[in-house]
């Protein structure tokens, strides 16, 4: 007599089939190729593996599906429920749930190994996760004095019986802490295989997270973000202002300091090892975790933020022809540049583009995916430097521009960094010439009631990048500035707000009571304003010359500079080309969520080429 078959069929991919009576649910879905995640290898340990059953008729699969036609719940599945979090309402885990009967199974997002995770941005495909790195969980056989081999060789067997991986290569580093992890977890170990191929750690017992830190390393900040490797979830950040600014403020003084001072480079690589490694204790503490638990980092950064952290001399790419050491992607043991994760954890740095469009550009173009566009984008990214690509699915072009300190209020003369206290939105009546504006720490516009008070413990200390572009565009519109950037002295008899200073004018903007320290834009102000733009603008141009389009359908404006900027505002200036104002949007940190998006998904690759 043939032994009885029961059907099952997976949601949502649809694959079905038919197996023996009280077959594994998770056996099942793996002949099927359904996609169930495992870390613990089917012993109810991870609780990865969770299904929910879905009642009721399913007549195109002549399917009556019932709970009961499941096993029922068994020890194993409450001892998981009193260790970790019970088991919710009708979710069984498929490694301990036996196949009795017809049933249809729904594998949750959560279940899945390679879920999407969802990017909040309506106009972005999600991440699929897949990290590079992967825990598996291993009961290794005991010692026979009859059969003579190593612990090694046995951890490789178990690994390739229970998972089927082969070929795997361990660090010699490891060796010495193999025997004491199988001692202190009865034979049972955990292990992190980076790209299917390479035993990258090992822990005594069942351990199921593991951390990755998606790392910006711009030219004025540094930010890291930790991510759960297997939710994809952000849970920690941190950021400080990068330790190389006491070298030189932009990048090409930074190459400068290296050519003036032997030691300069090297100088410069500790400071930004030194600040990464006090990032990751941060992010690290914020959640409890140890520095151990990263195995990952991914990183982006402009050329020559990555030639120094990787202790490569940046000075070819202080003059032409910017040769780069190298554009290929970065894939090292991360101690091997001196940073401190787990001893065994990888630094990946996506790669450079050309001599100084690097791999920031090339997050931000994983994030932004300007190649999967019909319409004629431009993505920007505002910092010292100005990262530019134009292109849609037929081509794209980049360039990057030294628009210099300006847009971050250095430079100019009651420029700030954005912080509480800076003027970041101001408005000029061009019938009185009268301003108004609002600082950052407060709601209030200065003309309205409580403003004085609402200040008063921060006061206003200066102007912050966004707020001198919407400074200087209103002067214009008042007609305080001429179309060629000159201050009119001549409105000096309509306002005393027009000061002169010998041969050229400046606009004050604000007064304390004590009238000490007045915030005012001058005329040398309104000239780097208009050496920045020029740059920005000139980059822009040159691309859109090369590309053959006089009209852009789409703008993207990346950065802290691009979340705050006033698009208006900045048309009126000139800095970005003329483009339909619905159609001009901020893309936030897009280089960051690059290179949190190439440490969730290791085939990122194949997305840049989409
Ligand atoms: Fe780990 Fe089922 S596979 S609990």
């Amino acid at each position: 007599m043939s032994e009885k078959q029961v059907k099952v069929v997976f949601t949502p991919s649809g694959r079905r089939g038919s197996f023996p009576l009280n077959t594994p649910l998770l056996h099942a879905a793996r002949v099927l190729g359904v996609d169930i995640d495992s870390v613990c290898g089917g012993r109810g340990l991870c609780g990865r593996c969770q299904i929910i059953c879905t009642d009721g008729a399913f007549p195109k699969h002549e399917i009556i599906s019932k709970s009961s036609h499941l096993s029922p719940v068994c020890a194993t599945e409450i001892k998981y429920g009193e260790r970790k979090v019970p088991l919710a309402n009708g979710r069984r885990l498929s490694c301990h749930t036996l196949l009795l009967d017809d049933v249809v199974i729904d594998v949750p997002p959560e279940s899945q190994v390679h879920r999407q995770i969802v990017r909040k941005d309506a106009e972005y495909r999600d991440i699929k996760l897949d990290p590079a790195t992967r825990l598996y969980y291993v009961q290794v056989e005991e010692p026979d004095m009859h059969v003579p081999k190593g612990d090694v060789q046995r951890l490789m067997d178990a690994l390739e019986t229970e998972w089927q991986l082969s070929g795997l290569s361990f660090e010699v580093r490891l060796l010495k802490t193999l025997q004491p992890a199988l001692r202190e977890g009865q034979r049972g170990i955990t292990v992190a295989v980076h790209r299917g191929s390479q035993i990258i750690a090992l822990w005594a017992g069942f351990r199921d997270k593991a951390y990755g830190v998606a790392v910006d390393v711009g030219s004025t900040t540094v930010a890291a973000h930790l991510c759960d490797l297997f939710s994809g979830e952000v849970l920690a950040n941190s950021s400080l202002m990068n330790p190389q600014i006491r070298f030189g403020e932009d990048l090409m003084s930074r190459v400068s300091y290296v050519m003036m001072h032997p030691e300069g480079a090297e100088q410069m690589t500790q400071v930004i090892r030194d600040a990464l490694n006090s990032l990751f204790v941060d992010v690290a503490q914020i959640i409890g975790a140890s520095i151990e638990d990263i195995v990952e980092i991914s990183l982006v950064a402009n050329p020559i933020m990555h030639h120094i952290l990787l202790g490569i001399d940046p000075i070819e790419l202080g003059g032409a022809p910017f040769a780069l050491t190298t554009d290929a992607p970065v894939n090292v043991r991360a101690t091997e540049v001196g940073l401190s994760i787990n001893p065994g954890g990888r630094l990946y740095v996506l790669p450079c583009i050309a001599g100084h469009v690097g791999a920031d550009t090339a997050g931000m173009i994983l994030s932004e995916e300007p190649q999967a566009q019909d319409r004629m984008t431009l993505l920007v990214d505002v910092g010292t430097n100005a990262e530019i690509v134009l292109g849609n699915r037929q081509r794209l072009m980049s360039c990057s521009s030294p628009t210099g300190p300006a847009f971050e209020g250095a430079q100019i003369s009651c420029g700030q960094r954005a912080a509480t206290g800076a003027i970041e939105r101001v408005r000029i009546d061009a019938d009185t010439l009268e301003p108004r504006f609002k600082v950052i720490g407060c709601e209030l516009w200065s003309d309205q009631e409580g403003f004085t008070d609402a200040v008063r413990d921060f006061g206003i200390t200066g102007i912050c990048g966004s707020g001198i572009i919407e400074v200087v565009a209103e002067m214009y519109l008042a007609g305080i500035v001429t179309v060629d950037g000159i201050v009119d002295g001549g409105l000096a008899s309509r306002t005393a707000r027009i000061i002169s200073n010998d041969r050229t004018w400046s606009y004050s903007l604000f007064t304390s009571e004590g009238g000490e320290e007045p915030i005012v834009v001058t005329q040398n102000d309104i000239r780097q304003i208009q050496l920045a733009k020029a740059a920005l603008y000139a980059g822009v141009k040159l691309l859109m010359d090369h590309m053959g389009v006089d009209k852009i359908e789409r703008i993207r404006l990346a950065g802290a500079f691009g979340s705050h900027i006033n698009v208006q505002h900045a048309m009126v200036l000139g800095l970005i080309p003329d483009c339909p104002l619905e159609e001009v949007s901020s893309a936030g940190n897009a280089a960051g969520t690059g290179a949190r998006i190439a440490l969730l998904n290791v085939n990122h690759g194949m997305l840049l080429r989409r």
